[in-house]
């Protein structure tokens, strides 16, 4: 079992349905901890970099758009095969398909306002924590 970070971002449709103490507690149980937290409302230039790989995609706008909607909490995981146990957690990208008991059938409207973000790989997690948090913010050092 390789020890991972991965990087977790709670969005906006989440945040403004009060879940981030449940979406903590799914974290927690599997085993996951949060080694760097923060919430923020991103501005247009910190969405639209984030998500630059998805620039070419038909949905690029709207994701941007309901990504500054409203605050986001922003954190590390740490944890044995953290980013795969994230995905697991987080359910398949549109919630309709995502499995029961899983994040984003629980708590997700539709694909695109889907809860959660996770890092989908080690390289995208790394430069994905390294977008939002210096190294002196994620614990341990
Ligand atoms: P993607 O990286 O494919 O999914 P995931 O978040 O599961 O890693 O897509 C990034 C986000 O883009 C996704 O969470 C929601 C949005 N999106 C849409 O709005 N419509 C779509 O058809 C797709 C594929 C994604």
């Amino acid at each position: 079992m390789a020890l991972e970070r991965t990087l977790s971002i709670i969005k906006p449709d989440a945040v403004a349905k009060n879940v981030i103490g449940e979406i903590y507690a799914r974290f927690e149980k599997a085993g996951l901890k949060v080694v760097a937290a923060k919430m923020q409302h991103l501005s247009r230039k910190e969405a639209e970099g984030f998500y630059a790989v998805h620039r070419e995609r038909p949905f690029f706008n709207a994701l941007v758009e309901f990504m500054i909607s409203g605050p986001v909490m922003i954190q590390a995981l740490q944890g044995d095969n953290a980013i795969l146990k994230n995905r697991e957690l987080m359910g398949a990208t549109n919630p309709k398909e995502a499995a029961t008991g899983t994040i984003r059938a629980d708590f997700a409207e539709s694909i695109d306002a889907n809860a959660v973000h996770g890092s989908d790989s080690a390289e995208n997690a790394a430069t994905e924590i390294a977008y939002f948090f210096a190294t002196t913010e994620v614990f341990p050092r």
